[in-house]
């Protein structure tokens, strides 16, 4: 297992839309490994294969307190949705920034889980933003997109600023 490298917002390759799971083998089984382990460590409650610069639809989430309820979702699909929800979201590749964004309330989920099966999540709350917002990644968008143009220039100054100080 090993920790993998985020890439940071606006790193041109999360926008990159992520292609279908054809071959679930071994080194898609690795990479699920390796990205919970890096969800875990970094915390966060949700990572996307883009995120670590792999374009390929695989998602992993833990949206629990007890941070016990691993989700890993190949080829994720959102068949249904309703409602809408207001919920403050903050993200692995944007480290410090968190904002509100409109999402739905409700959503089922179509996906593999790692032996090829297909399977159902339903969710409402925490686990269905996080949901959306992983799925988002899958199609190259990072949450802060849905701001308003004003915030993402803020947040793209302030992060570069960020940038300066660590590097
Ligand atoms: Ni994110």
């Amino acid at each position: 297992m090993s920790l993998l490298p985020i890439l940071r917002f606006p790193d041109p390759r999360l926008k990159r839309v992520a292609t279908r799971i054809e071959a679930l083998d071994d080194s898609v089984r690795r990479l699920a490994r390796d990205m919970a382990e890096t969800m875990y460590e970094a915390p966060g409650i949700g990572l996307a294969a883009t995120q670590v610069d792999v374009h390929q639809r695989l998602i992993v989430i833990d949206a629990s307190e007890t941070r016990d309820q691993l989700l890993i979702l190949v080829n994720p699909e959102i068949i249904q949705q309703d409602g809408a929800q207001l919920c403050e979201e903050g993200c692995l590749s944007v480290p410090g920034i968190y904002d509100k964004v409109e999402r739905a309330e409700h959503v089922l989920v179509r996906y593999q889980d790692l032996d090829g099966r297909e399977q159902i999540v339903e969710a409402v709350g925490l686990l269905a933003v996080c949901l959306q917002h992983e799925i988002d990644h899958l199609q190259g968008r990072v949450f802060v997109e849905h701001l308003s143009q004003l915030k993402q220039v803020r947040i793209k100054s302030k992060l570069a600023k960020q940038a300066r100080i660590t590097a």
